[in-house]
């Protein structure tokens, strides 16, 4: 029936909301570039999901009012929305990758099963290829899991406690399913839950050479951007260090949901998503220059500068500084891609030509959102521009931290990586 498709259209939606915005929360916490920069890609393909559920609904002529709460799913999307509150890395991984994720592939088989192909052909169509994410996602967090727990087999026993907690709940609800739904909300808080706090510090991949400031530019402006073959390495190392603006976009994604309309999380989704594409063009980029993950420097001050000073408004920070860095740095880029065309480096050329349509893209968001934010605030739409220069400010000062050791340290890790790279072309 009409209806109860749209009902169960209108649960999927609230489930692939819960999931997306916890999965964008923890990304700043999660150590591996690899699980970082695919929680950013599934965030996007569950917001992808999710708008078509929404939009399929409002077809569907559901009353568009009731878009805007579970209603009777209340209880099967509160044991979604406890996975945000896991207590550690592990729990969280295992209870989204082998609880959430298989519920919703299962739940989505089901419907795909039991709907008309030819009346509910469109809901078919983004259905099938949401079964066909979800079996990949469930794949790559299953080799994350594994590769976690044979590297700290003690972790994952409080994990496995916690998910197992997690699926109890979901079945006594009847899982996501396609049945109708159970009321009443199953035994208070999961045992174990650590409310969830947006981390200070981001966690960064052992891999690489860790560090505040990833380049001695950052802290010294007598230091040569470079030209040549020091311009396009300069290029990959900021790409690769874009793994700060691909946890900035997955924190305020998650931070303003609740203020900011449902195009908030679908063009954020995508905004850290970019970023990831970003980071991830930097980092094989490098590696196809097959330099040492460990000569690289992976550094954390943008972000720290939006973290960590006192008192601040962090999800605020957040924004302000990715709009800030995208409006500083866009006029270099196509400039950049003539030059890495000019040098025949096809691969950064590429890249940066790609990033630039990105970032003008980003910018709008950026502009749009903070001027949304501060009118809801009760703020003046226009004062964006100061919420952007005080990002500019705190950077700034975050900068003016630096040590002459961590100084004198960088240039070390630069020269060796420059000649490094000099020697390979
Ligand atoms: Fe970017
Ligand atoms: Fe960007």
């Amino acid at each position: 029936m009409r209806f109860d498709t749209a009902q169960l259209l209108k649960r999927f939606f609230f489930a692939e909301r819960s999931l997306l915005l916890s999965e964008a929360s923890w990304i700043p916490a999660i150590a591996p570039l690899e699980i970082k920069t695919n929680l950013a890609r599934y965030v996007w393909q569950g917001a992808e999901t999710a708008n078509a559920l929404r939009e399929r609904v409002f077809e569907l002529r559901f009353p568009s009012r009731m878009m805007e709460e579970e209603g009777d799913d209340r209880a099967l999307i509160a044991i979604f929305d406890a996975v945000q509150d896991s207590p550690s890395v592990p729990a969280f991984l295992l209870s989204v990758g082998a609880v959430l994720l298989p519920a919703m592939r299962d739940a989505y088989q089901s419907y795909l099963k039991a709907s008309d192909l030819i009346a509910d052909g469109p809901t078919h169509r983004f259905l099938s290829l949401a079964v066909a994410e979800r079996i990949e996602q469930i794949s790559g967090f299953g080799s994350w899991i594994e590769a976690g727990r044979s590297q700290k087999p003690e972790a994952w026993s409080e994990a496995a406690a916690w998910a197992e907690e997690v699926g109890k709940r979901l079945a006594a609800v009847g899982r996501v399913g396609v049945e109708s739904p159970v009321s009443g909300l199953p035994g208070g808080p999961l045992p174990g839950t650590r409310p969830y706090s947006i981390p200070v510090h981001p966690a960064r991949d052992r891999r690489f050479w860790p560090c505040r400031f990833y380049w001695p530019d950052i802290v010294d402006p007598s230091y040569p951007y470079g030209e040549g073959m020091q311009l396009q390495l300069r290029s990959a190392i900021s790409h690769l260090n874009e793994a700060w603006a691909v946890e900035a976009g997955g924190v305020i994604l998650s931070a303003f949901a609740d203020v900011l309309p449902w195009e908030w999380i679908y063009n954020s989704a995508r905004w850290t998503y970019d970023e990831s594409r970003h980071c991830r063009m930097g980092y094989e980029r490098l590696m196809a220059w097959k330099l040492d993950p460990g000569w690289i420097p992976l550094g954390t001050y943008i972000y720290e500068s939006a973290t960590t000073v006192d008192a601040g408004d962090i999800p605020l920070n957040l924004l302000g500084m990715l709009f800030f860095f995208e409006t500083k740095n866009i006029r270099h880029k196509p400039e950049r891609a003539r030059l890495f065309h000019s040098y025949g480096d096809s691969l950064s050329e590429h890249d940066m030509d790609f990033d630039w349509a990105d970032e003008t893209l980003h910018a709008s968001y950026g502009k749009r959102w903070l001027k949304e934010l501060l009118a809801i605030r009760g703020q003046d739409p226009a004062s964006y521009e100061e919420v952007r220069k005080n990002c500019e400010t705190l950077v700034t000062d975050y900068v003016h931290t630096v040590t002459p050791a961590e100084t004198a340290a960088l240039k070390t890790a630069a020269d060796r990586l420059i000649n490094k790279a000099k020697q390979l072309r």
